[in-house]
């Protein structure tokens, strides 16, 4: 059987990266830049999206890496249960053979019907510090506590996923501060230069670099 996956870096020693995005897909581009130039001797052999318009998309499409959207959608219309979808989404996982699985934007939770699939192996991109904002729009959160005078700053943070949302080892982690003259945007861009480097960074250490 021809090998489904022919571009990946078998028989070069280099691990096998999975990367699930939802949205912008700027971290899964600094991941695949990173395979590129070398700083991990990795390679991303696959993406997979939940969202149709996610430009994930066409980063993956310019990379020639396989992506594969699986909406959540069908099964809830079909009144299947959520297990179900993250079961149906691991064996899509599982057939890259990854020896790492990166959430990087994922805007699902995925229960034990998938993480029990892949133990110790799906790590996640937060973009607050360990126990601060955990679930969504934890940016916009962050800066707004800063408004309120709660907090000094933010923080981003790459953690092994376990069955709470953003919880699980920290892997790395780096604080974000935020300026007086920050704006939310100001804020957030650079928060976002941040975290490339940190996943690139964690990542790295995930694979055992
Ligand atoms: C990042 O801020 C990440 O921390 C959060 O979602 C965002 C994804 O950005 N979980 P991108 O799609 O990688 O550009």
């Amino acid at each position: 059987m021809d090998d489904p996956h022919p571009f990946a870096p078998s028989g070069r020693g280099g691990k096998r990266i999975v990367v699930m995005a939802s949205g912008n897909g700027s971290n899964l581009q600094a991941l695949i830049d990173a395979c590129a130039d070398g700083r991990l001797k990795a390679a991303v052999v696959g993406v997979i999206v939940n969202r149709r318009d996610a430009y994930a998309r066409e980063r993956a499409a310019q990379a020639g890496i396989p992506c594969e959207y699986l909406p959540l959608k069908p099964y809830t219309e079909a009144g299947r249960p959520r297990a179900d979808y993250d079961a149906d989404v691991a064996e899509r996982v599982a057939a890259y053979s990854p020896d790492l699985i990166v959430l990087a934007g994922w805007m699902h939770v995925l229960s034990s019907a998938f993480l029990d699939r892949f133990p110790g192996k799906v790590i996640n991109l937060h973009p607050a510090l360990p126990g601060m904002f955990a679930g969504t729009h934890a940016i916009e959160r962050t800066f707004e506590a800063y408004q309120r005078g709660e907090v000094t700053g933010g923080g981003i943070m790459v953690h092994v996923v376990a069955p709470e949302v953003d919880a699980g080892p920290v892997i790395a982690q780096a604080e974000a501060p935020i300026l007086p003259d920050d704006t939310l945007e100001t804020f957030e861009a650079r928060l976002h230069v941040a975290e490339h480097a940190l996943l690139v960074e964690a990542t790295r250490r995930a694979l055992g670099g």
